[in-house]
């Protein structure tokens, strides 16, 4: 495959902005939802365990019902899909012997012999210190994928919204997540800009590259 050129690259990461105003008459197509939707599935993250779900929001009484919970902002409802990102809550022994499952039966080796990786995830996240703010860590992990995202929309000229202007606890409420063990952490809204979305036209404001990339 040819490698996408560094002008058209440099040429999205421009076209990406925060999208604050969706047609909703436009829908992103099936298979262009599911690359979408793979770029979440294969997104990295620490060990590779992937302590999230991604909950995309169709029903739009749902999507309603998340709209004062999300500071009125109009891509809830309007978007063409609307992605609630949510982190596990505590590592388990249970989702480690899923995951070593997981890459036995992909990789066709043994699970015993991914004895050794098993204990270290279990002696880091649910035993040792860091197990005190595994919700930090899964947090975090949640952030890598809704990057991913965006990158992949805007090749895609798919817009996107990434939002944390929301209420948490109420969308875990509103999505029956009580209980289950995952809990909201941020959303993105996409589908395709309004024509009279002004920001759009708006400059990028950011700091010089000297001043954030630093050679040593
Ligand atoms: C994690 C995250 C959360 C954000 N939450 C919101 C939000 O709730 N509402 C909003 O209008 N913009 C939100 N933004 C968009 C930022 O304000 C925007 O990315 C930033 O101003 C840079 O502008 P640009 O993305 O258009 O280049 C969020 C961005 C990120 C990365």
């Amino acid at each position: 495959m040819p490698r996408v050129d560094n002008e058209v690259l440099f040429s999205q990461m421009n076209w990406r902005y925060a999208c604050k105003k969706f047609d909703s008459t436009k829908k992103i197509r099936t298979e262009d939802w599911n690359i979408l939707a793979e770029t979440l599935r294969l997104s990295a993250s620490s060990y590779g365990l992937q302590p999230w779900k991604f909950i995309v929001v169709q029903d739009t009484e749902l999507r309603k019902q998340l709209l004062p919970l999300s500071w009125g902002q109009t891509p809830v409802t309007d978007a063409s899909h609307f992605v609630v990102l949510t982190y596990k809550e505590k590592m388990d022994e249970a989702h480690i012997a899923k995951f070593i499952d997981q890459n036995a039966k992909t990789r066709g080796v043994d699970a015993t012999t991914l004895d050794g990786y098993k204990n270290m995830m279990i002696g880091d996240l649910v035993k040792g210190p860091r197990a005190e703010v595994i919700n930090w860590w899964a947090q975090r992990q949640t952030y890598i994928a809704m990057g991913s995202f965006l990158t992949t929309a805007a090749l895609m000229e798919i817009d996107t919204l990434p939002m944390e202007g929301l209420d948490p606890a109420g969308y875990d409420k509103v999505l029956g997540l009580e209980g289950s063990g995952y809990k909201t952490v941020a959303a993105i809204a996409c589908g395709y800009r309004s024509a009279d979305d002004k920001y759009q036209h708006a400059k990028k404001v950011r700091f010089d590259i000297n001043d954030v990339v630093i050679y040593k």
